[in-house]
């Protein structure tokens, strides 16, 4: 395995969560906000585990709400970095809602959101790691 795949594998994030009260809208399933919110941190850690250097979200491409999360319900966002370019990288999120006490896990959210690497003035910096075959 090369830097390149091995950045790509140690970058991975897991994060489990359990869906509150506090977490959810009007019909007492989790509140979009709140997903986007998870999503965009566990993004954050993705990119930053991959490159090590200062990120930031520039977009969010799409984020497709499959099932609706019941309260009560435990999930567990998955992220990984699935395209790298010059300054930015994109992530690919997923949040699998999982049953308490069945333990079966289903695709409930999905989204694709890019970061750029940024340096001292918080403008667009080279990615330290490219996708070479001789890295
Ligand atoms: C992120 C930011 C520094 C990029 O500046 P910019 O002048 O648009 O950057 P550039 O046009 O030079 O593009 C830099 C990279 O971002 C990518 N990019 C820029 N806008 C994009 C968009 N809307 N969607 C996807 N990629 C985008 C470019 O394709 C380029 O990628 P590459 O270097 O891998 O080829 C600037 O837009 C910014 O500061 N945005 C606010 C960030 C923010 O506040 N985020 C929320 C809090 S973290």
């Amino acid at each position: 395995m090369n830097n390149f795949q091995q950045r790509v594998k140690n970058s991975t994030t897991q994060v489990t969560k359990l869906v509150f009260p506090h977490d959810t809208n009007h019909i007492g399933t989790l509140y979009g906000g709140t997903a986007m919110q998870w999503i965009d941190e566990v993004g954050f850690l993705v990119c930053t585990r991959f490159s090590r250097q200062k990120v930031v979200t520039v977009s969010i491409d799409r984020v497709d709400f499959k099932v609706p999360i019941p309260e009560g319900s435990i999930v567990e966002l998955k992220g990984k970095v699935i395209r790298v370019g010059n300054t930015s990288m994109t992530a690919l999120v997923q949040i699998f809602r999982e049953n308490m006490f069945k333990g079966d896990q289903e695709l409930a959210v999905t989204a694709e959101m890019v970061f750029v690497a940024v340096g001292g003035n918080n403008r667009p910096t080279q990615l330290s790691v490219h996708q070479t075959t001789d890295n």
